[in-house]
């Protein structure tokens, strides 16, 4: 069934039209959930903007609306307060209801979307050679959230990781290796990342030191985009030997990618060049071939060229994004494209767009964004960094958060007295430690920089994994004592409420429906971690109030639908994130 707030709009939408008929056609009802409980459940504003249309006062216009809006099955008889807001409150019949529906659906009465979408996501993207840092670990967290819920909503997703695979760092890695370590580029398990990015700090050292080793360096990227087969060889074993660290991090984060790198778009790359000509965009400045662009410009307020061909031929970042953007349109389909990197790339996402524009390879109703994110720092508010001053390495960054998951669990049943085996120590600390990584950076609004720190995000108290999973584990644990098999609660468990933190927790549970479209419209993961934080809360003050176990029927089973319906709730909102659930902790 569509969500609540779809069925208010949709009613609204048929009132408003039965009143006004064509002078308000097209007009949106403006209905939203209320933040205070004294003015209802939702409430509908639309009657203050339309004053100027109808040329009547707002108050007469709700009135009007009232006149023709059919709710009875929803709502209890609609008020008109203040100005002319009309506030709705939902009956408890709809509620039971749809909630006893909901029980044993494992959507949770959310429907697949009528209107599917072709999607890409490209996300995560580290380059070869260099060690994937905290910058990519963002990307490959909220990429895969953005990703998991689209797919929910059953739109058809490509995941796509646009490696950094191509360019010049493979001619000073290969120059530098052969003259070093030459088993690196004829073997395929001789070095592992961290090597290989200790070699190519070298190399570029070398690079901007040496002469004749940037000649050979340059002499020997033409090799290798000419086809040369010992130095694609070389190249395909560095790519191979960054690709199984990476892989590493994505089993462990469970993420699932398709490796499609700038490589892949290299055969397409002069093509892009000779369409941009015949286009007549192209302009050719002091040898490089580029595209003047409109709304940036330099200091002296010149207009900005985007570089697509360099003087010696060779072909840039933007040129590469300009053939997949085309590929991903033209070849795979897609209508709606989602790039994950740091707020740093904006601009030249905004360039590239701007002139597949204008070429004519976006067209209008296909929608390209950019989903920005923040820096991640130190405690310090500084660029996170190891205590030695250097970078974190992400293995090491996720060991750390699973040691000290497993050091404050290991503490916590000393204090309780109890005992467990070493392999349930080891399951919950990797689950809380991931969790508590993937959480803390879903839950601050990804725009804003972000303060990376073991402590918060591993407190059992606040906005954190290990608060949610509790609340989870807390219902698990009902009916582990209760003997009760929520799976076997089925049609026959019928919700009735009574008490107030019964109907606060399920009118929350019915908006998980809304917290996702709010996702899957505006690409705000924090949205859904806020809405969870709120229903663990809800359900906390339910079950301090509400006896479950001890409560007489039919309050009993009534209850142990509620906290089934949480906990699934929980369950299928935190595997939206990407996080898993425990049953103990
Ligand atoms: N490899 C790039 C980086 O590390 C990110 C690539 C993002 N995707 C894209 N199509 N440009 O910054």
């Amino acid at each position: 069934m569509p969500s609540t707030l779809k069925h208010l709009r949709s009613r609204f939408e048929r009132a408003l039209d039965a009143a006004f008929g064509e002078s308000v056609a097209g007009t949106d009802p403006a209905i939203a959930p209320t933040n205070n409980p004294k003015f209802g459940d939702y409430q509908c504003n639309v009657a203050m903007s339309l004053t100027k249309v109808l040329k009547n006062n707002p108050r007469a216009i709700a009135t009007a609306i009232l006149e023709h809006l059919d709710i009875g099955d929803l709502c209890e008889p609609p008020e008109i307060a203040g100005p002319g807001f009309i506030n709705l409150r939902l009956k408890p019949e709809y509620l039971e209801s749809r909630l006893s529906a909901n029980l044993g659906d494992p959507r949770l009465g959310i429907p697949p979307t009528p209107h599917p979408d072709r999607a890409i996501v490209d996300f995560s993207s580290p380059n070869i050679a260099k060690e994937m840092h905290v910058g990519h670990l963002r990307s490959t967290i909220i990429g895969d959230c953005i990703a998991r819920i689209l797919e929910f909503e059953g739109h058809d997703v490509l995941r796509l990781n646009h490696v950094g695979d191509w360019g010049t760092q493979f001619g000073m890695l290969i120059t530098y290796l052969r003259e070093k370590y030459p088993e690196a580029l004829t073997k395929a398990d001789a070095l592992d990342l961290g090597d290989l990015v200790e070699f190519y700090r070298q190399a570029k050292k070398r690079f901007d030191e040496d002469d004749d080793f940037k000649q050979a360096s340059r002499q020997q990227v033409v090799r290798l985009q000419s086809g040369d087969p010992d130095s694609r060889r070389a190249w395909e074993l560095l790519c191979e030997q960054s690709r199984r660290e990476f892989q590493h991090i994505y089993d462990r984060l469970d993420i699932e990618l398709t490796e499609r790198g700038e490589s892949f778009y290299n055969p397409m790359l002069p093509d892009v060049v000779a369409d941009l000509e015949r286009s007549g965009l192209l302009v050719e400045d002091q040898g490089a071939k580029c595209v003047f662009l409109e709304g940036f410009t330099n200091k002296e307020g010149e207009p900005l060229p985007l570089i697509v061909q360099k003087s010696n031929g060779g072909y840039n970042y933007a040129t590469t994004d300009l053939a997949a953007v085309r590929h991903r349109i033209e070849k795979e389909g897609a209508n709606r494209l989602i790039y994950v990197t740091d707020a740093g790339q904006a601009n030249h996402f905004a360039q590239v767009w701007q002139v597949a524009r204008r070429v004519g390879w976006i067209p209008e109703e296909i929608d390209v964004v950019h989903v920005p994110f923040g820096l991640v720092k130190g405690e310090d508010g500084k660029k996170l960094k190891t205590r030695s001053g250097e970078t974190v390495r992400l293995r090491d960054l996720l060991d750390e958060a699973v040691k000290r998951a497993k050091d404050d669990l290991e503490t916590r049943l000393r204090e309780e007295g109890r005992s467990e085996s070493p392999e349930f120590v080891d399951r919950v600390a990797s689950v809380v430690g991931i969790d508590a990584v993937k959480y803390a950076d879903l839950s601050q609004n990804r725009t804003s920089d972000y303060i990376f720190s073991y402590d918060k995000m591993l407190s059992l108290q606040g906005n954190t994994a290990p608060y949610m999973l509790y609340a989870y584990v807390r219902i698990q644990g009902i009916s582990r004592k209760g003997n009760i098999d929520y799976g076997q609660l089925g049609g026959e468990a019928k919700i009735h409420l009574k008490d107030e933190t019964e109907f606060v927790l399920a009118k929350h549970l019915l908006q998980l429906n809304e917290a996702i479209d709010g996702v899957a419209e505006e690409l705000l993961p924090n949205r859904l971690c806020q809405y969870l934080f709120e229903l663990s809360q809800k359900f906390n003050q339910f079950y301090d109030r509400c006896p479950v176990l001890k409560a007489e029927e039919p309050d009993r089973t009534s209850r142990l639908a509620l906290c089934h319906l949480t906990a699934e709730t929980l369950k299928l909102g935190l595997s939206l994130l990407g996080l898993s659930v425990l049953d103990r902790m």
